[in-house]
């Protein structure tokens, strides 16, 4: 079966409806040099422990794509720098991502990914976040 270019935009704008990727989306601001936390919770008295990821750019649909910390629920398996730390209390569930000494280049979107079993299961939390200089702020105010 082939399917015409023009026909492209309509599959996937229906593609994008059956797929609705993010449950969530928030926005965060934060300024260089401090420490900016990313929030993300799950009900563990509901699911128990599970599995989490943090990816940097869109949900993606099945996995964490670009995946930058990952937890088994008990503690961090993976991460791909120091800078990405998991602070909140595991226990309660509450896997924020917390950036240390935040740069603009961390400004972005971020994706929380919930691995509840099960097929489609999986909570997904969008986080935009935008890191501001701190020697922007409008000073002239204060005189
Ligand atoms: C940022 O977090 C790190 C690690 O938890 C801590 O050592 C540091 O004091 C924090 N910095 C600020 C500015 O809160």
């Amino acid at each position: 079966m082939t399917v015409h270019g023009h026909c492209m935009p309509a599959l996937l704008l229906i593609l994008f409806h059956i797929m609705p990727v993010a449950e969530s989306s928030k926005m965060i601001t934060g300024f260089a040099g401090d420490n900016v936390t990313l929030p993300c919770s799950y009900d563990t008295r509901k699911y128990g422990r599970v599995a989490v990821c943090w990816e940097r750019g869109e949900i993606a649909v099945f996995t964490c794509n670009d995946e930058i910390i990952a937890t088994d629920g008990f503690k961090v398996t993976r991460r791909t720098s120091p800078r990405y730390q998991l602070i909140g209390d595991l226990n309660q569930g509450d896997v924020s991502l917390t950036i240390i000494s935040a740069e603009m280049g961390d400004s972005g979107i971020y994706g929380c990914r919930v691995k509840i079993p099960g097929w489609f299961n999986d909570l997904k939390n969008q986080v935009t976040l935008t890191i501001k200089s701190k020697y922007n702020r409008p000073f002239f105010f204060c005189f």
